[in-house]
This record gives C-alpha cells, structure tokens and sequence, in this order.
C-alpha cells in the first residue's frame, strides 16, 4: 500500500475554491497565505469551518521556525488527515515539508496562487525550506494527492508575477514543447490551456524520474545554473521567475558559445524572453554585482558540479530539444565581463 506523498501522476481539478472545498475530506487543515485570505474573502468564508493557519508569503515561511509553528496548529490532525496548501510556492515548499514529517505522512492537496506555483511548484512532489544561511537546503519528496486550480484566485496577481510564471512556462516550451513555443510566440499569456500544457509538461518529465534519480529531470533547469548566480547575488531580492528568465539569456549564449544552440534557435528564444523583459540591460543590471569569486564560489556549489572546476548545464539544440553538456566553469566565467556590459560575448 502506498502511503501519503508517494508518487502520483497529476490529479488536476479546474473550478471556483469554494466549490472545491466541498470535495474535502473531514480532517483537513488548512494553510493559506494571509495575503489570498485578505484579498479574497471568498476562500475564508468557505473554510470556516476548517482549521485554518493563516500564514505571510516569502522566503522567510521556509524555515525551521515556521515549520514549528505549523506543527503546533497541526497538533489535533489525525495521522489519516489532509493538508491543503492555498498559497504560492513558499507556503507550497513549507506545507509540502510539513506534510511529509508531520505525524510521519499527511495527504496532501494544493490549490496554488500564483502563476509560478500553478506552472511549476505544485508540480513535481518537491518542496524544501532554507536553513543554515542556504536555500532549499532541507528538502523533501512529498507528492500531492490532489491539485486545484481555481483561477479566480489569479486575477489578484501583478504583471510581474504573471512574468515569473511565464518565466518558467517559456522555459518548458523551449526545452520540450515546440508548439507551445510557437503558441507563446503568437500569443504571450498564461491563458488556461497554457497553464495547462505546463504542469503536463513538468509532470511527464517527472513521471519517468519522480525522485530525481536517474538525471532525467535535469531539463527543468535550464536557465536555471546562471539563474541561481543571479539569485545569490542579489541577496535572494530577485525573484526566482525573473532570475530563470535572465538565467536564460545567459544558457543561450553558453550554447552559442559552446557550440550547441544554433544561432537561429537562440536568436528565436532571446526574442521572446526579451518580449518579457528579459533583455541584456536588465541582465546587465542584475549581474553588476556579480563578482568574478561570487560566480566562481555560486557554480562550484551548484548541483550540477561534476567536479570542481567543470559543471553540466542544459542547452538548447533546438527549439524543443536539449542536451547536458559538461563545461569547465572558465569557459562560463570568460562570457561575465560582456554580461555585465549588456553586450552578447
Ligand atoms: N517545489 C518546487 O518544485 C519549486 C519549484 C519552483 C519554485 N519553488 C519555490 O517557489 C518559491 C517562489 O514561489 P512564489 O513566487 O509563488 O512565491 P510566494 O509564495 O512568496 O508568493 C509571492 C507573493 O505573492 C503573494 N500572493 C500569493 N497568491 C497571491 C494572489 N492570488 N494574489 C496576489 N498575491 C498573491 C504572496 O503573498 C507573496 O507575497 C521559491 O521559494 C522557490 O524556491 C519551488
Ligand atoms: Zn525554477
């Protein structure tokens, strides 16, 4: 018998949030992100009767601390009951987290709310809280029973967060799905049927590597390697979403550089990334404080190090298509002074 958070294909649910917590079980309590409860009375209402732990967003609910504070609210749930998480992905990592230890194994539903948890988060089984100064340092593999998508709840979101999460949809399109890209390409919006063929997207490639073992779901970092430089750089005041869609920027140019992306594909992806924003000033500007240490000192901790001086990164070979390939970290170092320029190296 499979316990709570083993490994389950998609079970996606479409409709309003108040119509789906009628599909609840008894014993579920709830985490909500105290700013979804704020900005739509509708969720509160319909979970009055529920245990409810209303919670702030961001990377400081992924933490030890907060994990503590959950499980104190989560004290009366019997060890059959539910977590359901309304939020976006750090209440999504946390929950996920919580999920797995409390009690030795909750269920576990998401009804995401941002754009970034609805294409990527809620997907995929992982969730992973910061701790001793790094981040996603505590990691579990807790799959969700359920997933609810209740898209009112994304009326709420800023241009900006619908960009993060096209971030991350952009990127699937690019690696796996050429007609997705084309479809991006005529229209750049997370419509439903993109949101969609998103978490399809990620949850096929998880299907055949569900606990990240055999290297198959590598592909889901693409833009990912320089995305974290960027990230760590800032401080973590960059948002992931926007630091994916610069990290992208920078693999094309690593797959010119090296070889691999033709100059037509990299030249079709850069446009559609540069229709988000994420053009060469913006990247320019993000990588200024990178440090040709800090580069070195972020790659040579990357999870993708083969050793210390080489690392592997995704690259495109076409629009749809994607190779690792293992590359010293000088051959990366040498292309930060045009960055940081806002010229192509
Ligand atoms: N587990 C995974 O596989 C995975 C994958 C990608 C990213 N992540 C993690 O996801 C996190 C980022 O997720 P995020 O961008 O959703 O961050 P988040 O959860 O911090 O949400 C961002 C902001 O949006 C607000 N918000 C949430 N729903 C809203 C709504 N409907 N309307 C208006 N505002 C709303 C939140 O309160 C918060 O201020 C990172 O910690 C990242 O590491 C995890
Ligand atoms: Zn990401």
């Amino acid at each position: 018998m499979k316990g709570p958070g083993a490994y389950q294909p998609l079970n996606d649910t479409w409709g309003r949030f108040d119509a789906l917590v009628k599909t609840l079980p008894e014993n579920t309590a709830v985490l909500l992100d105290a700013r979804v409860a704020q900005l739509h009375p509708h969720v509160r209402r319909a979970l009055r009767q529920r245990t409810v732990v209303a919670m702030r967003a961001g990377e400081g609910a992924k933490s030890l601390s907060s994990l503590g504070r959950l499980a104190g609210a989560l004290k009366a749930l019997p060890r059959n009951g539910t977590l359901l998480v309304v939020g976006g992905g750090t209440l999504g990592d946390l929950g996920t987290v919580a999920a797995h230890v409390h009690k030795r194994g909750l269920k576990l539903i998401h009804a995401p709310s941002t754009y970034l948890a609805a294409v990527d988060s809620s997907v995929g089984g992982k969730g992973a809280l910061n701790a001793a100064g790094a981040k996603n340092v505590l990691g579990v593999f807790h799959y969700a029973e359920a997933c609810w998508l209740c898209p009112e709840l994304f009326t709420t979101l800023s241009p900006a967060q619908a960009r993060e999460g096209l971030a991350e949809a952009v990127k699937m399109a690019a690696c796996l799905g050429a007609k997705r890209f084309a479809a991006f390409e005529k229209s750049l919006e997370l419509s439903v049927s993109a949101v969609k063929s998103a978490r399809q997207c990620k949850a096929k490639v998880c299907a055949v590597d569900p606990y990240e073992q055999t290297g198959k779901r590598t592909v889901l970092n693409f833009g990912h390697t320089l995305g974290h430089v960027l990230e760590a750089a800032s401080g973590f005041r960059l948002r992931h979403g926007e630091a994916v869609g610069l990290g992208m920027t920078c693999a094309l140019d690593v797959g010119r550089h090296a070889g691999v992306t033709p100059e037509a594909v990299a030249q079709r992806v850069e446009a559609l990334l540069k229709r988000l924003g994420f053009h060469r000033a913006a990247l320019a500007k993000a990588m200024k404080t990178v440090s040709r240490a800090r580069l070195q000192s972020t790659l040579a901790a990357d999870k993708k190090s083969v050793s210390a001086q080489a690392l592997r990164m995704v690259l495109l070979t076409r629009v749809g298509g994607w190779v690792v390939k293992p590359l010293a970290r000088r051959e990366i170092e040498a292309l930060l002074p045009a960055w940081q320029q806002g010229r192509r190296p």
